[in-house]
């Protein structure tokens, strides 16, 4: 079976993994030194979020130059020997691509080839994903469109050279041992060339547009070419306009964003599962189970909440959390989403159960604060360099100050402190992530009393999980258990795998 159909990918957010060389950012050399680290968690592959020369403007999403590397996180010959040295812990390379948009410090803005960009006399009703208008009024007066920020200019996909020139650099990292890619907000690079008004009932003008497939059948042709693997970031509620990008000559996978923004709640989880599934079975495309990333609220934090599930729309500040029973309910998803078939995600500091953290208003980096006038609290609280060893900040991350602040009460989430420890987070992933692949096959649901989830594994294996209010019978003998038995039963809010 090809790896990336049930793999375990481990995603990068390099500016808060590991600070190798003491500015407070984190770097290459950070991850090099804690490839040993990644390898003994038990993943198959490392997604790196941007690493590109960026203008800082959305966390690396605004690329100056695909074919570098910002030289605050390294080189490109170290970028390659990365790679290689990943690959030989058993540790593939993901790199990602944001077709949609460059920045605009990249070669071909600051050149003013209009022609690859969308250039306009008049700003028309689209909104940006990150709020307010998507244009920006340059000195002659003409606008020019960008979905997110006003430093990330939209690409213009019906010119020949914005094709080609992706088509290189798909080739260019592949041609350096990259195994995948992740296509940044793949459904959004087409665009209606008449730029039309949004009008409620109509076909959406920049959404999801039949000719990103043309285009993604020739990245598969050149994937296919390198036995790379194409990761597509769609961001879609309709599961059958989903799979359609999912077909056998187009993505291998893309991350299901469903289950991440489901409720903590039994029938929503199970109707999620099977939509997923339903879904990716006639396409031959595995799921993937996806639990937060660096877009999202952390999943402790998350699951602590009154309302469990995941919006953009609904994020605040200063929303409650019970942190307690949130990283109960987070430790019991972990195994939920490791005995489903198919793949599964972890974002740094997942396995470390860190819970958002909510960065003073003076110290946010996110332009999705500032683009929304401060009513979300940006996606800074999810990015906070990793806390590795010691009592207080930068806990073993590197130099000072880190580029966002960490908590003071963060000492006991550190790898240091959690490694050995048999009740911590890393603890279970560890466990999780090599027991794992002992599952196989497609899924069985069982009969289970209400609010409770349990599946059988073709290969073997069942996982139960308890979202009921009362503790329930375990139907054999424990494997692993994200809580301890209570007279053995498992626990409400508690996961089991059973042999
Ligand atoms: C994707 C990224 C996000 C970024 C946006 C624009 O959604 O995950 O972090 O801000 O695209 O590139």
């Amino acid at each position: 079976m090809s790896w990336w159909r049930d793999a375990a990918i481990y995603q990068i957010y390099p500016r808060s993994f590991a600070d190798g060389n003491g500015d407070g950012l984190g770097d290459l050399a950070g991850v090099r030194a804690r490839l040993p680290y990644l390898a003994a968690l038990g993943v198959d592959a490392l997604w790196f979020n941007p690493w590109y020369p960026s203008s800082g403007a959305d966390g690396g999403y605004d690329v100056i130059d695909y074919r570098e590397i910002d030289p605050v996180y390294g080189s490109l010959a170290e970028a390659e020997k990365l790679i290689a040295e990943a690959r030989e812990l058993g540790l593939r390379t993901i790199v990602d691509i944001v077709p949609n948009h460059v920045s605009h410090l990249h070669p071909w803005f600051v050149a003013g080839r209009r022609e690859l960009f969308w250039f306009r006399d008049r700003p028309n009703n689209w909104v940006s994903e990150f709020g307010g208008s998507p244009w920006t009024q340059v000195a002659d007066g003409s606008w020019y469109l960008h979905l997110f920020t006003a430093e990330q200019p939209d690409l213009n996909w019906d010119h020949p050279l914005v094709r080609a020139e992706h088509e290189d650099v798909l080739r260019f990292w592949f041609d350096r041992g990259a195994a995948g890619v992740r296509i940044d907000s793949a459904v959004l690079p087409v665009k209606d060339p008449a730029l039309p008004d949004l009008v409620d009932g109509e076909p959406h003008p920049y959404v999801d547009r039949d000719e990103l497939h043309d285009i993604y059948r020739s990245w598969r042709q050149i994937a296919d070419s390198y036995g790379g693997v194409l990761i597509g970031e769609l961001w879609l509620p309709d599961a059958s306009r989903f799979a359609r990008y999912l077909r056998p000559d187009e993505l291998h996978t893309a991350f299901n964003f469903d289950f991440l923004a489901c409720p903590w709640d039994a029938a929503r989880l199970r109707t999620s599962i099977d939509t997923t599934l339903a879904a990716h079975a006639p396409v031959d495309a595995p799921a993937t189970w996806v639990l937060s990333n660096h877009d999202v609220t952390r999943v402790v934090t998350r699951y602590g909440r009154e309302d469990t599930s995941f919006s953009f729309a609904a994020k605040r500040a200063g929303t409650f959390s019970d942190l307690a029973l949130g990283t109960r309910r987070a430790r019991a998803a972990a195994l939920l989403a490791m005995a489903l078939p198919g793949a599964v995600y972890v974002y740094q500091g997942e396995e470390l159960g860190l819970p958002e953290y909510e960065v003073p208003a003076d110290a946010i980096r996110d332009p999705m604060h500032a683009r929304s006038g401060g009513v979300d609290p940006g996606r800074d609280g999810c990015r906070i360099p990793l806390p590795w060893s010691g009592d207080e900040p930068p806990y073993g991350f590197g130099g000072t100050p880190t580029w966002l602040p960490q908590p003071s009460d963060w000492s006991s989430f550190t790898v240091d402190a959690q490694d050995g420890d048999p009740e911590s987070m890393l603890t279970l992933y560890r466990a999780a992530l090599r027991l794992r692949r002992r599952f196989s096959g497609g899924l069985r649901w069982l009969d289970t009393p209400d609010g409770v989830l349990g599946f059988a594994r073709e290969s073997g294996g069942t996982c139960v999980v308890n979202l009921s209010s009362a503790p329930v019978e375990v139907p054999g003998e424990v494997v692993l258990a994200s809580a301890p038995l209570v007279d053995g039963r498992l626990a409400v809010d508690a996961a089991a795998w059973v042999a």
